[in-house]
């Protein structure tokens, strides 16, 4: 091949694009918010950090091929008439508002979130659901070329233990979980959050987070802590070659 034709391709590959679709089949209202960490990489998805979705929504946009550490959630509760910011929402709500910071906007806990790093190391889609920042709406990843589904398809919030139940709305419902490690009080140093002489893999086993296996056996194929890539059913990949188009689904 010629140098233009090297060229050519490398302009091609680039501009690959995924479909994204992220459907509220909640039968409330949610914000859905995207966040990119800009230290990662640059591309980022063509849709706003933030909308708002009906029930029964469904929006798609396009998701550059090599996004990376890219995270969507669904915030719930929101109004964002005065001071736009992290506490418009009363789970999952980000500095800024209905549009979340470029820089700045991750959700507050707990939230439960989708991560994806598209074409990432050994030519893989990294994907999953992380509730390692505790939970608050159930969601679902599914994809259209026969990859693994990573969800968390439960409400946990109903049965949350107690020590970790919260916030609640108006009328006294639990719509947040926290984790473990968002109720430690020394988060520096805690086998929850796998910090301090707990931030090896080997010196943080999932027997020293206390709710473990409350996410866990309602949620197998989530990430619930720091190290559970060790569970097996944390962290799915598909082969970058298929070119997968992903579907979030909020209470799928
Ligand atoms: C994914 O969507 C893109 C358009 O954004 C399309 O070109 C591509 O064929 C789709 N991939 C699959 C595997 O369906
Ligand atoms: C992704 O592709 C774009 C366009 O080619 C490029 O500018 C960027 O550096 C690439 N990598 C990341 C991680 O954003
Ligand atoms: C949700 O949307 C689909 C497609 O538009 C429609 O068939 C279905 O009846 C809707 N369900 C509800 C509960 O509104
Ligand atoms: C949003 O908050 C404003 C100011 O407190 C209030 O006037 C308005 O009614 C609220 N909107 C909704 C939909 O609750
Ligand atoms: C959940 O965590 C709290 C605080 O760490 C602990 O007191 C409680 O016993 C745990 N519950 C279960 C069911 O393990």
């Amino acid at each position: 091949m010629g140098k233009s034709t090297h060229v050519l391709l490398a302009l091609s590959a680039s501009a690959a694009a995924r479909t994204f679709t992220v459907t509220n089949a909640c039968s409330y209202t949610i914000w859905p918010a995207v966040f990119t960490d800009l230290h990662a990489g640059t591309a980022v998805p063509s849709v706003e950090t933030g909308w708002e979705a009906p029930p029964n929504s469904s929006r798609s946009f396009t998701v550059p091929d090599n996004w990376t550490a890219g995270r969507i959630w669904g915030r719930r509760d929101c109004n964002f008439t005065t001071n736009p910011g992290p506490t418009s929402c009363l789970t999952g709500g980000c500095n800024g508002g209905l549009l979340c910071d470029p820089n700045t906007g991750t959700g507050v806990p707990p939230a439960s979130v989708a991560e994806w790093t598209l074409s990432g190391s050994g030519g893989l889609d990294n994907y999953d659901v992380s509730l390692v920042d505790g939970f608050n709406l159930p969601l679902t990843i599914s994809n259209n070329v026969g990859c693994p589904v990573a969800s968390c398809p439960v409400n946990l919030n109903p049965t949350c233990p107690t020590a970790l139940k919260g916030p609640a709305d108006a009328s006294g419902v639990t719509v947040g979980c926290k984790s473990d490690c968002g109720v430690d009080p020394n988060p520096t140093n805690s086998p929850s959050c796998c910090s301090g002489t707990f931030s090896l893999p080997q010196t943080c086993p999932n027997t020293g987070v206390p709710n473990y296996t409350f996410f866990k056996s309602q949620c197998p194929d989530s990430y619930v802590y720091a190290y559970d890539e060790s569970s097996g059913t944390a962290l799915f990949t598909c082969p970058s070659s298929k070119q997968a188009n992903y579907t979030l689904t909020f209470c799928p």
